[in-house]
């Protein structure tokens, strides 16, 4: 598997994502369970945030303590199944700037139509953690990363809950800068390009549409 690509196989991680694909889970808990399992891999994530010392009082002396540094955090979660991951992880980053990117996938040709862009506008000194639970063929991550790119982002993670090999492949080929974090690897797309065996279709189980 290409180095680009981290696996979470965090117990807690792996036991919600398999109540997320149960195909009994409401749409209530699916909500809930997609925004607890973002914050953990938010939690995952950011082990490598740099920290920098600061001097604080306590109560009893001053102490040299440790505080996050460096480039501050921007979440693009990717319309709309994004929008189920990114209160979890707000709750771990409450001072990231949250940006939207707005495709959908073309029902037929499975390529990905862009309709809404509004991002933070000091996009330069942000690292970016774009979030969409599905990469299945790609084409949706790949656009909002370029998308990003062409307005000055250079420091882009991507994080979805399931990616097919398929999807993984073309990201590579397109953004090789660009890590992904996932919760599970699946086996492949199926001839509508979902993924199997996934969890469905995202959007439709977080805002029961159908
Ligand atoms: C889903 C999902 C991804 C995309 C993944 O969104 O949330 O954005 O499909 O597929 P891809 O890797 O082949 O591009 P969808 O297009 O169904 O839009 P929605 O979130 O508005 O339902
Ligand atoms: N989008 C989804 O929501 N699910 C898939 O399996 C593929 C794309």
């Amino acid at each position: 598997m290409n180095s680009n690509v981290y696996v979470f196989d965090h117990p807690l991680i792996q036991h919600k994502l398999s109540y997320i694909r149960d195909e009994k889970t409401g749409t209530k808990e699916f909500r809930e369970l997609v925004n607890e399992v973002a914050m953990l891999m938010a939690y995952e994530i950011t082990r490598d945030l740099p920290l920098e010392e600061v001097e604080i009082k306590t109560p009893i002396r001053t102490a040299t303590c440790k505080m996050i540094s460096g480039k501050k955090v921007g979440l693009v979660p990717i319309l709309r199944a994004g929008l189920g991951m990114t209160d979890g992880i707000l709750r771990l980053i409450p001072a990231a700037k949250v940006g939207h990117i707005g495709l959908y996938r073309d029902p037929k040709t499975l390529k990905p139509v862009e309709y809404y862009v509004k991002l933070p506008s000091d996009i330069e000194e942000r690292e970016f953690i774009v979030i969409d639970p599905m990469l299945a063929t790609g084409g949706s991550a790949i656009a909002a990363i370029q998308s990003l790119k062409e307005r000055g982002a250079s420091h882009i993670k991507l994080m979805c809950l399931i990616a097919a090999p398929e999807g993984i492949e073309a990201l590579n080929a397109a953004h090789p800068d660009v890590p992904l974090y996932v919760a599970a690897i699946d086996e492949k797309l199926n001839e509508h390009g979902y993924i199997v065996p996934g969890l469905g279709d995202a959007g439709d189980r977080l805002f029961g549409t159908k």
